[in-house]
């Protein structure tokens, strides 16, 4: 019982609705699971632009099958060799064994290591274009987006763009695939997550990809995760631009570890003083409690972060030093960043924390804030401080 859903007459959606699995690459939390997007274009050639996780879409090839209604497969476009997108390579190869398989150098070196496959194999250049009856598809290398070999596809002649990753989201479908049949809002965010945590570390390797999409024309984006965009186009180029630059808009994510709740209340007053300096988009996470994939995501989209700890065997909390490998691995920076923390004996949270800020090449908006015991009321001058000049930054 698979729906027919078409983007165009002969661009068909074929897409796999995963709500059992917990963890995207066995990491990122999946609460409303997340979807594989595939494409099949039905034209004088048949072509079937990447393929799914295997064994998570059912008789994936019969719904393939289901659609060529007695035709064979032509051609098999691989934008990307991650493996949820490749899964089905030999179910698909040996079902259609004279299937063309279409894709760069690097992809056939890991499709090989893969799937031991060495024929019918078509290698194409960047910018190099396929005619396959009334479609007419051009390749255009985009590396590191996410992969070495990833590659998007663009049908020149309906302006679509097959994007792989790019423009992808966490989350099932549930129903509506195009964004005009969805809650843009809800997608944007998961979006985001996605971007921020998978591809986010190679924003300089986007902005290299945009410069190739802004010689075309594209009327729909089709990646391989999420909602088709269609209605929003525009909107979305916009938001993956911005985040590939690193822009955040004016706002504070203060992320926190605290063992007994005096960090925490350095973090909540703190947060008082800012919202008393006019911010209005402020976020309080204790790293204990929230996954650091929605960290990074508001991260991401805000130009303000705070981050504290309490000392722990004289460096910063677990949790937070968690976080912050991972900011560093991201390579996160414009953000308007402040400090705090507290201590009982010898300290290390804050100055780990210095250290850090320090290594990724932050500056900070003021000077650490940091408090010997409980945070009471007299101890609070660096606190206003910190808050103060946060706000005034992040504000602008
Ligand atoms: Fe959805 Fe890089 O794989």
């Amino acid at each position: 019982m698979n729906p027919t859903i078409r983007l165009t007459d002969r661009i068909h959606y074929i897409g796999v609705h995963d709500r059992r699995k917990h963890l995207f690459e066995n990491m990122w939390p999946l609460p409303e699971g997340v979807s594989y997007n595939c494409y099949l274009i039905l034209d004088e050639k048949t072509v079937l632009v990447d393929t799914v996780e295997a064994g998570a879409g059912g008789d994936f090839v019969g719904q393939i099958e289901a659609l060529l209604k007695g035709r064979t497969l032509d051609y098999l476009v691989i934008n990307h060799m991650e493996p949820d997108h490749t899964g089905e390579i030999g179910n698909i190869v040996r079902t259609f064994p004279d299937v063309k398989i279409i894709g760069n150098k690097k992809t056939f070196n890991v499709l090989q290591a893969y799937f031991g496959i060495t024929q019918n194999l078509v290698e194409v250049a960047d910018g190099e274009t396929i005619e396959v009856g009334y479609h007419k598809l051009q390749f255009l290398y985009t590396p590191w987006v996410h992969w070495p070999e990833t590659m998007m596809t663009c049908d020149l002649t309906e302006k679509v763009l097959f994007s792989g990753d790019a423009f992808g989201s966490f989350g099932a479908l549930n129903g509506g695939v195009f964004d005009d049949e969805i809650e843009f809002s809800y997608y944007e965010s998961e979006m985001r997550r996605y971007y921020s945590n998978i591809v986010g570390k190679y924003g300089n390797m986007v902005q290299k990809a945009f410069a190739k999409l802004n010689r075309i024309e594209i009327k729909a984006i089709c990646p391989v995760h999420g909602p088709v965009w269609r209605k929003d186009v525009l909107r979305v180029l916009g938001l993956y631009d911005r985040w590939s630059r690193q822009e955040g808009e004016p706002g504070v994510v203060i992320a926190y570890a605290s063992m007994y709740g005096n960090t925490a209340r350095m973090a909540d007053y703190i947060a008082r003083k800012v919202s008393e300096g006019g911010v209005r988009h402020i976020r309080v996470h204790d790293v204990s409690k929230t996954h650091a994939s929605y960290l990074i995501s508001e991260i991401w989209k805000y130009n303000g972060l705070i981050l504290g700890s309490c000392a722990y065997n004289t460096q910063m909390h677990p949790t937070m030093d968690a976080l912050t490998r991972e900011l560093e691995l991201l390579g996160v920076k414009n953000k308007h960043v402040g400090l705090l923390g507290t201590y009982s004996w010898n300290g290390g949270g804050v100055r780990s924390l210095n250290d850090f800020a320090g290594r990724i090449g932050w500056e900070q908006a003021a000077p650490a804030a940091e408090i010997h015991g409980a945070p009471t009321a007299e101890k609070a001058t660096a606190c206003d401080v910190l808050a103060a000049e946060i706000a005034k930054r992040v504000i602008g």
